[in-house]
């Protein structure tokens, strides 16, 4: 399995969850490897892995000279920027529209909107010049909760959808050098969080019983974890499987949702 050899990829959150296995994954494939995380215990651990393949940066991706510094670790350190895998996000924990407050409605659509919408961007704008140069590539985390309801709630869906945007205008904007596509994984028990806005950043998705839930009730009734998910990042990054591909969204997600592919 080394069919990343070519390619410097940088990979936002890649400490735990669907980063933390695309980080494995693209180490077995030969990618070289630069992580943007915020979490300084998963920073050691991805750095305990011992890759001199692998670089870190400690940041937040809601800020743009952060993302700056990991697109300048990817390319001093290996010489070039292929991939970029923007994945970090928050949850909002399925809180509907008439659970929140007006405050707590306002507070949580900044909040879950600069994760997930504004540190895409953050990461495309600070990667782009480095990926024209190399006609490379980015790659989306997105979700169920692009294409439908009960991925969460109101707030998290609006981002997820949001992010359909961003792939779509990137792949016209950044053409004919970049290709931007999408990911949209379904439910996995991760360390995904949520806002402190709204009082969830102490919650992790982990602690639902998802697991369970999905053996009994996904369409494919099995249990899917982050490294199910991490071959079809390893095929959007490809220098060679992926060329036609640009614009578009790989929907995955029925595996990790509820009876939808029946
Ligand atoms: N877990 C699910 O059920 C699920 C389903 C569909 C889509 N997703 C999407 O998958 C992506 C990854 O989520 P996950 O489930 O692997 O969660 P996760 O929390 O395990 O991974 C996210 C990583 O990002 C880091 N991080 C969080 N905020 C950060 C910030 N502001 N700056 C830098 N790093 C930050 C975290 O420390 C963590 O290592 C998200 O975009 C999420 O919306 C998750």
């Amino acid at each position: 399995m080394r069919g990343l050899e070519d390619r410097v990829v940088l990979v936002t959150g890649g400490g735990s969850g669907v980063g933390r296995a695309i980080v494995d994954r693209f180490l077995d494939e030969g990618a070289r490897l630069a992580v943007l995380e915020r979490d300084a215990d998963k920073v050691a651990s991805l750095e305990s892995i011992g890759s001199k393949e692998l670089v870190t940066v400690t940041g937040d991706v809601t800020s743009y000279a952060d993302n700056e510094r990991a697109v300048a670790a990817a390319v001093e350190t290996f010489g070039r920027l292929d991939v970029l895998i923007g994945n970090v996000g928050m949850w909002d924990f399925s809180r509907n529209l008439v659970d929140l407050s007006p405050g707590e409605l306002e507070a949580g659509f900044r909040d879950l909107f600069a994760v997930n919408v504004l540190g895409y961007l953050l990461g495309a704008r600070a990667a782009a010049a480095a990926l024209k140069r190399s006609r490379g590539a980015i790659i989306l985390t997105l979700s169920n909760a692009s294409f439908y309801p009960r991925g969460g709630g109101v707030l998290y869906t609006a981002t997820k959808h949001a992010g359909l945007g961003l792939v779509r205008q990137l792949a016209y904007e950044l053409a004919p050098e970049v290709r931007v596509n999408a990911v949209a994984p379904g439910a996995m028990a991760t360390n995904l969080t949520g806002p402190k806005s709204l009082g969830l950043d102490r919650r992790q998705i982990k602690d639902i019983p998802i697991q369970e839930y999905l053996e009994k009730h996904s369409a494919l009734e099995r249990a899917i974890e982050p490294a199910d998910y991490a071959g079809t990042y390893a095929l959007l990054a490809s220098s060679h499987d992926a060329l036609t591909v640009t614009g578009t969204v790989f929907d995955i997600s029925a595996a990790g949702t509820p009876h939808r592919a029946r």
